[in-house]
């Protein structure tokens, strides 16, 4: 490869650098907004808060639990629409299968749970 030519090339792997650093942050950003509305319109808070324990884990132990676990957002999405068996206070029963308008929007506040 002659001067310029490598010189190109520098510049396009630059570029492509670039565009896939910048895709990469877009999908890390939580719409915290969106991510607490579902949250209300699904009644979550009846067994969950944010810091504390309720009938079921506070949002941030169950970030602390999975923080580097690779398949921590799979795993997170398999219990909110797969409806698996908990149990509270020794009563087995049914987690409540979230209702949202799509997977894009379960995914954010799987994020969102995950960076608390
Ligand atoms: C009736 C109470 C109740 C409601 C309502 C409820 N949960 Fe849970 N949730 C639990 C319990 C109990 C657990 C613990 C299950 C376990 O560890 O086996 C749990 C576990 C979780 C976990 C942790 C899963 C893990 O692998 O650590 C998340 C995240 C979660 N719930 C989110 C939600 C969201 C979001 C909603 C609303 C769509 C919701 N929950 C509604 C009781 C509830």
């Amino acid at each position: 490869m002659n001067q310029v030519k490598f010189s190109y090339f520098l510049r396009a792997l630059l570029a492509v650098g670039l565009t896939s650093g910048s895709f990469a942050l877009q999908a890390q950003a939580v719409d915290v907004a969106a991510a607490e509305a579902l949250l209300l319109t699904n009644k979550c808070a009846k067994c969950h808060s944010v810091d504390k324990k309720k009938d079921g884990p506070a949002y941030k132990a169950t970030a602390a639990k999975l923080k580097g676990k690779a398949n921590a957002e799979a795993e997170l999405f398999t219990h909110l629409t797969t409806a698996p068996t908990i149990e509270i206070d020794g009563v087995k029963e049914e987690h409540q299968k979230i209702k949202a308008k799509d997977d894009a929007a379960v995914k954010n506040l799987i994020k969102y749970i995950l960076s608390r």
